[in-house]
């Protein structure tokens, strides 16, 4: 039965027709034809499309087709992608990640990443690795274990300091944590609603380790990935003979056992957290240069958050000679935010954001966020506290080891201090990707989802123009050499609008299709995801000119035209 479905996008209607089909037991949507802007002309155009259907059919089966009936037009309503709960549903549909055992109903703040997340995350993560440990000289990177001894919680203040209780709103039913002598005296946020006392709240998830109940030891998992870098900080700085001022990095999972996990993959209860901990001589100073962004970010200074003044706009450099930040926030809010636009991310939608006093985790003595702008307004995206020495010191003390390491200058020996820690979530960073990349193009009808070719999970796709065993051949061919290299796919079924939509909408910037002139000249055509441009490039060229171009390098020269889509 075919309907017709109303897309609002930035306000304006855009009319679909769709058709929902059983496949294997399974209902599927598919998108028949775009209808235009207005409603009656819409249902006019659905009308002569279902007519020409039912023509078809009856041609092909010689018998009175009726599953298209036309008096049964409805209008179903589709929300864009600026809410939350449409991108949510567009990473199930595409296979991007879908709610942990939906087939149980889910588990909430629980999220599983499918065959195109898996990829996208794996290259969040390795494009991390690579700007935060591989290209530096100064940081180097562990892995450490989720659960570990219960005492480096003790000592960390994760199982003292949470001293939070859970609590409902009366009356609109909110639910949130405030310090436990709070209960009385703060009113919900939302309503004003006086708040009932549900228990303790602690937020990391306790496990048993041992297999017999009565002798296993209470455990963790760990709430953030920092506390492994603090307890293996001597071990490793020994090893790989650092010198101050370095880093040492890690990515991995935490868990948190969020009171109200929300925003899907915002606020989750199991995520990863890609995190350096920059250890410091105390009063040390930051050697590395400023600057390296024109780019003016809107800076809200605390003082500026207490006068009730609006953000103002200026280099990384200006608010540091402002004396706003410190020049290590100022050097590493610069380079998380570089290395964000360099992967394609809208530098519009940043700012960095200072904490005030009451908002600051209880181990850090200045912390900036850089936050971006959520469809829910502005967010923490990474946080960057000073967290001294106040890590290594209660391990010191915790444990009875010494971390103290020699310093060459003085002859002394130092505990350092974590003069900044950008912290950074990978499934937040996934958001901002998917944001800033998904846009939804008019002329074409499909979503184009415009991914660094670096993020792109699949890079390059590989058509035969029709099923044709020559053209299959060459394709093939094709497809096992590039698969060396990259995630590529080979992909022969519908027309190829059809197989290039497909690709657009899970952001493969690449498609490369073989025809009659492949056969003759051993070329094929290049078609670019942006600007749907098409070049052609000899069969032996294509590794070291997609390599290039996956880099980022304009070497198709695409998108040269005047760019009329438009951005959602
Ligand atoms: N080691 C410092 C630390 O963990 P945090 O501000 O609590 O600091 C750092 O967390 C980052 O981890 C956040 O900026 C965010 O990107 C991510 N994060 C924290 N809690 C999260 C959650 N429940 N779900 C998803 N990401 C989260």
């Amino acid at each position: 039965m075919a309907f017709i479905v109303k897309k609002i996008i930035h306000g304006r209607d855009y009319f679909y027709l769709n058709e929902n089909k059983r496949v294997n037991g399974k209902v599927k949507t598919k998108t028949l034809a775009y209808l235009g802007k207005r409603k009656k002309e819409a249902e006019k155009k659905a009308k002569e499309i279902i007519k020409k259907m039912e023509k078809v059919e009856e041609e092909k089966h010689k018998i009175p087709a009726t599953s298209h009936p036309t008096s049964n037009l409805t209008i179903k309503k589709e929300l864009s992608i600026e809410n939350i709960n449409e991108l949510t549903n567009f990473c199930k549909r595409k296979g991007f990640v879908y709610p942990s055992a939906e087939i149980y109903g889910g588990f909430a703040g629980f999220w599983d990443f499918g065959h195109l997340g898996t990829e996208l995350s794996n290259n969040i993560k390795k494009e991390w690795w690579k700007f935060h440990v591989q290209e530096r000289e100064d940081v180097v990177g562990i892995d450490g274990s989720i659960i570990t001894n219960p005492k480096v919680w003790e000592a960390s203040g994760h199982v003292s300091s949470f001293l939070d209780v859970a609590v409902v709103c009366k009356k609109c039913g909110n639910k949130t944590k405030i310090d436990k002598y709070e209960v009385r005296k703060v009113k919900c946020e939302k309503c004003q609603g006086e708040f009932e006392n549900k228990g303790e709240f602690n937020p990391m998830f306790t496990t048993q380790v041992g297999p017999i109940k009565e002798d296993s030891i209470k455990s963790y998992l760990r709430p953030e990935t920092a506390q492994l870098i603090f307890t293996n900080f001597k071990s490793v700085q020994e090893n790989a003979r650092m010198k101050l001022p370095f880093g040492i990095a890690q990515i991995g999972k935490a868990f948190r056992n969020e009171i109200a996990p929300r925003d899907f993959l915002f606020r989750a209860r199991e995520f990863e957290q890609m995190e350096i901990e920059y250890f410091i001589k105390l009063g040390q100073r930051c050697p590395f240069k400023l600057g390296e962004s024109k780019s003016q970010i809107l800076v809200y200074s605390e003082e500026m958050q207490l006068q009730k003044k609006s953000p103002e706009k200026m280099t990384f450099k200006h608010a540091y000679e402002k004396k706003l930040i410190g020049d290590w926030h100022a050097y590493w809010l610069e380079q998380e935010f570089l290395w964000f636009v360099s992967l394609g991310a809208n530098k519009e939608k940043f700012r960095i954001r200072q904490h005030l006093k009451d908002e600051k985790s209880h181990y850090a003595l200045d912390t900036w966020d850089l936050e971006y702008l959520f469809p829910f307004g502005w967010k923490e995206l990474e946080g960057i506290a000073n967290r001294t020495d106040f890590d290594l010191k209660q391990h010191e003390k915790h444990s009875g080891k010494e971390l103290k390491i020699f310093d060459e200058q003085s002859k002394e020996k130092i505990l350092p201090h974590v003069v900044c820690e950008p912290s950074l979530g990978v499934g937040r960073t996934f958001l901002v990707f998917m944001f800033d990349s998904y846009t939804y193009d008019d002329k074409r009808g499909n979503i184009v989802l415009k991914l660094h070719p670096k993020l792109a999970p699949i890079k390059v796709a590989i058509f035969p123009i029709v099923k044709r065993k020559d053209f299959k051949k060459i394709s093939r061919e094709i497809f096992n050499d590039l698969k060396k290299e990259w995630n590529v796919i080979y992909d022969e079924s519908g027309s190829i609008g059809r197989r290039y939509a497909r690709q657009d909408e899970i952001g493969t910037p690449f498609c490369i299709t073989v025809d009659a002139e492949s056969l003759k000249n051993k070329d094929v055509t290049v078609r670019g995801r942006d600007s749907a441009e098409q070049v052609r490039i000899k069969i032996k060229d294509l590794k070291e000119i997609l390599k290039k171009a996956i880099e980022g390098e304009n070497i198709l020269k695409f998108g040269k035209k005047v760019d009329t889509r438009k951005k959602i």
